[in-house]
């Protein structure tokens, strides 16, 4: 049975991490399709709720405040305010942007907490956790880094292995590292407040496996199966964290909740204020309600790696606390990457939205198409500049652009944008106007699995019929033998452009506004689409507009300089200190002299950039020293300081000038020069060992 059969929906798109911006990566995972879906849902006249907000707890914001040196608190307030503000630029159409820092979610998550806790669900378990000596400290989560026991890949966390999605606790790692310290960490005794998913797993495999086999993606379905086929472990619910969510116990003074069990609640605390600012019942859209039929439809959008809370530890969550419905469907995308390498925030290789914004201005609907056509939907996808260009260039301007500027300019230039019937419609037209017919079924039942490659295509189709239409009946050639034909034409022509102007309002809702006013039509809903009169006979046309611009060599230029500036940049972050060298004795390190001496006269060596011709007092001779610093310090600065000097090195022939020795100099991995010098001025021929 179609979802499309239920009344209410309650949609959710995954909370960010207030601890950077959004890039492209979060967009095409969570937030495109949940926001295509809800315009969807609208334009079929449901009810929904569609909630989002900042996740404002655990590891994730800790450590990036402790990075920059500031409070979590100026942390998220930071990226709160970003992501809220890029997110209503690009258009999400969330009901409510909300925050997991609000006094109304701590009480439903403390209330959450308690529930469970009273009704003894929780298993009370002292038991030995990682513990960092160095900054007394419990690490949880993401604060303990080590090898995946399953896939035994590197860099898994205490909570989650990213390369294969297991769900961990920090004891299951082989070699855990503190990320504070870097140290191995220590075994302390504590307590915490563990949910027995072992318990809950017979009812998880009925109502997951059983239940959603024909509805969940496969590679949903799959990573499901292969937890529960592992076994389920009991997960604490609670951290010894300094920022979250206290423990709602007197015993648990200092404690906080652990991160996922409060940002899923975040969805029904979203969904609390949005109610209580709109005068709406909350219940209505979370609770389960007496008549099982008027029970909303709970789906969660998100990124592959939040699989398992979302379909096994809320759920059992929900479950436990009971009077909740539970998700209908997580459509998890996979993830999406950016000119063959992984997305990454750490190494700046991302395409930021706030900065697509300021670069690319008023070409949201630019964005949202090519990332629509390239969703992850059920594997790793691609974002290329260069592809980014051709689907603009080829696709929007030349297909969807084109069709629709062709059929506005013919409309005013003959008949003064007046759409009119004209003559009968012939056999082809009728075909034209029977496929154009067929088009919202077909788009329906790609959103309705939540196949929005496949949904947008049959848009663009829409506009390709369009173009071929044109091409076949060559308007501009027969307008003077047949006027009324061309009329019929063109009105034919501009019902498949109202038609592309309401499935729009799904995908590209900026396009859908433009087209909309250019037809001087009101938007209207999803039963409207796909009829052949759209527009009336003696419909008036408003102005043309600009659709899309193509574009150009120099954007993509410029963004991928943009790229390869950010990685040379981590290059030379990356680059680490050498080695040590091999070990020498006592009496090899002897055999250099080493003096402190002064630079008394400097000059540039003629036609070389990195050399300097310095004469030096070493205390025993004054002697030259050829020296290639030219390019960090020029002559004027050096003369009088002191520097140390190897100076039994065997003379050397330097563009024809003999070199007595060497200065000395600090190198660092950037290349960068200094002197090895002494603070106090001392005595020339000083020696240094
Ligand atoms: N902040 C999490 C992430 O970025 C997602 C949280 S989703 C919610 O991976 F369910 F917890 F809300
Ligand atoms: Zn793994």
């Amino acid at each position: 049975m179609s979802i499309l059969s239920k009344n209410r929906f309650t949609i959710t798109s995954a909370l960010p991490y207030s601890n950077g911006p959004l890039h492209i990566g979060h967009l095409a995972g969570a937030y495109i399709p949940g926001d295509i879906f809800v315009r969807f849902l609208r334009l079929k006249n449901k009810d929904v709720v569609y909630v989002c907000g900042s996740d404002e707890h655990g590891a994730a914001i800790t450590i990036k405040a402790k990075k920059e040196g500031v409070t979590p608190k100026e942390i998220i307030d930071k990226y709160n305010a970003l992501i809220k503000e890029s997110f209503e630029e690009f258009g999400i159409q969330f009901d409510i942007y909300h925050r997991t820092s609000e006094q109304i979610h701590h009480e439903l998550s403390q209330e959450f907490f308690t529930n469970l806790y009273e009704k003894g669900e929780f298993v009370e378990k002292f038991s030995e956790q990682y513990y960092d000596e160095e900054f007394n400290q419990f690490l949880a989560d993401r604060y303990i880094v080590g090898t995946c026991p399953h896939c035994h890949s590197e860099g898994a966390y205490g909570d989650q292995c990213e390369k294969c999605g297991t769900s961990l606790n920090p004891t299951d790692l082989i070699n855990p590292k503190s990320t504070l310290s870097g140290k191995t960490p220590v075994l302390k005794e504590t307590k915490h407040w563990y949910l027995p998913l072992d318990k809950y797993q017979p009812w998880l495999e009925n109502w997951l496996i059983e239940g959603k086999k024909d509805v969940l993606k496969s590679n949903v379905f799959g990573q499901c199966q292969s937890w529960l086929k592992f076994g389920l472990q009991p997960r604490s619910m609670t951290r010894d964290l300094d920022w979250g969510v206290d423990v709602p116990l007197e015993e648990a003074i200092g404690k906080k909740l652990y991160v996922w069990l409060d940002a899923p609640i975040g969805y029904i605390s979203a969904t609390k204020q949005w109610a209580l600012d709109n005068r709406k019942n909350w219940e209505d859209y979370w609770k389960t309600q007496q008549n099982p039929e008027e029970d909303s439809t709970l789906i969660h959008f998100i990124g592959k790696d939040n699989i398992v809370f979302h379909c096994i530890i809320f759920p059992a969550i929900l479950h436990a606390h009971g009077d909740y419905i539970l998700p209908q469907n997580v459509p998890a995308n996979e993830f999406l990457n950016l000119e063959g390498d992984k997305l990454s925030t750490s190494r700046n290789h991302a395409v930021w939205l706030h900065e697509y914004l300021q670069e690319f201005p008023g070409k949201q609907d630019e964005l949202r198409y090519v990332l629509t056509s390239i969703l992850p939907e059920t594997s790793d996808s691609e974002f290329t500049w260069k592809d980014f260009q051709a689907r603009v260039n080829n696709e929007l301007v030349a297909i969807l652009g084109n069709f629709v500027n062709r059929v506005m300019v013919l409309s005013h230039k003959y008949f003064n944008g007046l759409v009119s019937i004209g003559s009968v419609l012939t056999d082809h037209d009728q075909t034209i106007l029977a496929e154009l017919e067929k088009f919202p079924k077909e788009i329906e039942k790609s959103l309705t699995q939540y196949r929005f490659r496949e949904a947008l295509s049959h848009f663009m189709n829409i506009g390709r019929l369009g173009n071929k239409y044109l091409a076949d009946e060559e308007p501009w050639k027969i307008y003077k033998e047949d006027e009324e034909r061309v009329k019929t034409v063109l009105y034919v022509a501009a019902q498949i452009v109202a038609n592309l102007s309401l499935i729009a309002q799904a995908f590209l809702p900026k396009t859908a506004d433009k087209l909309l006013s250019m037809l001087n039509l009101q938007a209207q809903d999803w039963n409207k689409v796909g009829s052949d009169s759209l527009l009336e006979n003696g419909h008036k046309l408003g102005e043309s507009q600009l659709l899309f611009e193509k574009i150009t060599d120099e954007q993509v230029a410029f963004q991928l300089q943009k790229l390869a500036d950010a990685k040379a940049l981590n290059v030379l972050e990356a680059t680490t200190v050498e080695p040590a060298k091999p070990n020498i004795s006592y009496d090899d390190f002897l055999k250099m002299d080493i003096r402190i001496g002064t630079i008394i006269e400097a000059e540039k060596v003629a036609k070389t950039k990195k050399l300097l011709k310095l004469k030096v007092d070493t205390g025993i001779d004054q002697r030259t020293i050829v020296s290639g610093i030219a390019e960090f310090f020029s002559p004027e600065d050096i003369v009088g300081k002191q520097v140390s000097i190897l100076v039994n090195l065997e003379p050397r022939n330097i563009k024809g000038i003999t070199s007595q020795g060497m200065i000395l100099m600090a190198e660092d991995t950037d290349g960068r020069l200094d002197f090895v010098n002494p603070k106090t001025s001392i005595k020339e021929g000083s020696s240094v060992r």
